[in-house]
Parts: structure tokens; sequence; C-alpha cells
């Protein structure tokens, strides 16, 4: 058996090797996801649109990422495990955040966590989470659960200004102590100066090809998203909604026909 992902690992994949990594929530496709070897997994508030069926995050509370968290935990035994923290988990204050983040590690096994934005607050979180022995990874550009704020779901870092700021929130995050920093939605130039800039290893999403890893939402990546139109930067590896709509169909003609179960699935 492989042994498990460290943190220290990843930083040293940093110009050596692109890191693998994918969201999951539950047991059944975390041991999919370390059988096949990726380096990371993100328990991702992203949860709330593909288990829970809501239109943001914004509503994932502490206990539904730790309920989550554990069951991934359970299913992966090799790549490392991040989680994020949710919503108002730890934008209200430091001491709170310390205390979720505990949370996350001691209540589940994982082993990081992730937390959104650059604010001096989010750097203090960072920066005591890592003096604590919690390993934070940091994440800016299209930062969900900043929506409201954004106007919706939109690239970032477009423009001088907004391309400075981003460039300094990285520099702020590796300071204060991040292991790896998450770049979602951020033109493909400024995530390659950022990626050149920093120690510490950028996981793009929606962020260019020079990023020193990629994450997608297993969802998304294997088909099963609902969505007619998904975003750009999505690249769908299977296209297993039609697969299971059709094996779906199938088993309920053959119940329906009455070919299911035929006496080879029937005891005597
Ligand atoms: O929640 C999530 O899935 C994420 C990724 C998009 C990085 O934060």
């Amino acid at each position: 058996m492989k042994e498990r992902r460290t943190v220290t690992d990843i930083l040293g994949m940093k110009n050596r090797k692109k890191i693998v990594s994918v969201t999951a929530y539950d047991y059944t496709m975390a041991k999919l996801v370390s059988d096949n070897l990726a380096d990371l997994i993100l328990v991702g508030d992203s949860l709330a649109n593909c288990v829970q069926g809501n239109e943001n995050t914004l509503s994932v509370t502490i206990e539904e990422m730790i309920y989550h968290a554990k069951m991934v935990v359970r299913g992966a035994d090799f790549p490392l495990i991040v989680v994020d923290m949710p919503f108002m988990s730890y934008q209200a204050d430091i001491k709170q955040g310390l205390i979720n983040a505990g949370r996350l590690i001691k209540e589940t096994g994982a082993n990081a966590v992730k937390l959104e934005g650059a604010f001096d607050d989010t750097l203090e979180i960072i920066k005591k989470a890592t003096n604590a022995g919690i390993p934070v990874m940091g994440h800016i550009g299209l930062t969900p659960q900043s929506s409201n704020v954004f106007g919706g779901y939109k690239i970032q870092g477009k423009g001088k200004d907004a391309e400075e700021k981003l460039f300094n929130d990285a520099l702020s995050i590796e300071r204060a102590g991040a292991f790896s920093i998450v770049l979602e939605c951020v033109p493909y130039m400024l995530a390659k100066k950022i990626s050149m800039n920093l120690k510490i290893p950028t996981i793009g999403i929606g962020a260019g090809p020079f990023c020193d890893g990629q994450i997608l939402v297993i969802n998304d990546l294997l088909g099963l998203s609902p969505f007619e139109k998904p975003p750009r930067f999505v690249k769908k590896y299977a296209d297993l909604r039609a697969e299971i709509s059709s094996a779906l169909s199938k088993y309920r003609l053959e119940v329906e026909e009455e070919n299911f179960p035929s006496l080879e699935q029937s005891y005597k």
C-alpha cells in the first residue's frame, strides 16, 4: 500500500510534478479517486451544489462538512485530504475560525483545511492555524462564498488594479503560512505570474495550464452535472449521466417486463 500524501509531498511537487486534485464528498467516490492515485482530495463546499442541490455554497454548515469529510477519510487512504471551511465558519471571528478549523481536523481525520480570501482576519487565521499544526490551503480569484459581493460567478483579476490585488493577495497568503493556494477563474497569464513568484504550489481551476496543479469538481469531470452548459474550464472525461440513465431505464424495463430477477438472481 502506498503511503498517504503529506503537505511536505505537495510542497515538494512544485516545479517537479503537476499536483492532481479533485473534489469528493463521499466514501465511494473518495475510494475511486484514491485508488486512481490523485495527490489531493478537496472535500469542497461545492457539495452544496453537487450533493445537496443548492444554488450556491452559502448554506453549508460546519456539521455538514464534518459529515462528508468523515466519509471521504474512510474511503481515501492515498491523497492528502483538505476540507473546506464553510461560509461564516471563520469570517466573523478569528477565534471561532480557529476552533472550527480544529474541529474539521479533530473530528474527521482530514489533513488540512481551505478557506477563501485574503482579508486581514483570514490571513491571521492562516497564520494561527498553521502555528497550531493545521495546514491551510488558500483560495483566491473567484471565491464562491463572496458571490453576492461579486454579483455572480465571474472571472476575476481582469484589469491592472484587480491583477495587482490578486497578485498581492497570493503573496500575503504565502507569507501567512499557507501550504498551497487555489486560483479559481483567473486569466492564465496572471496565474502563471503568481505561480512563478510563489514558493508554495498553486492549484488552478479555470486558471490555465501554468499552475502547479489542477483541480476539478468530480461531478463536472465525470459528466454527472445536470447543467447543459458547464463552465468553459470544465473538461468532461466521461458521460456518467448518460451511462446511469441508460442503466436505470434498462432496469425499469426489465422489472416491468418481468425479465428481472431471473432464476439466476433467485434462491432455491
Ligand atoms: O468547493 C469546491 O469545490 C472548491 C473548488 C472549486 C476549488 O472550492
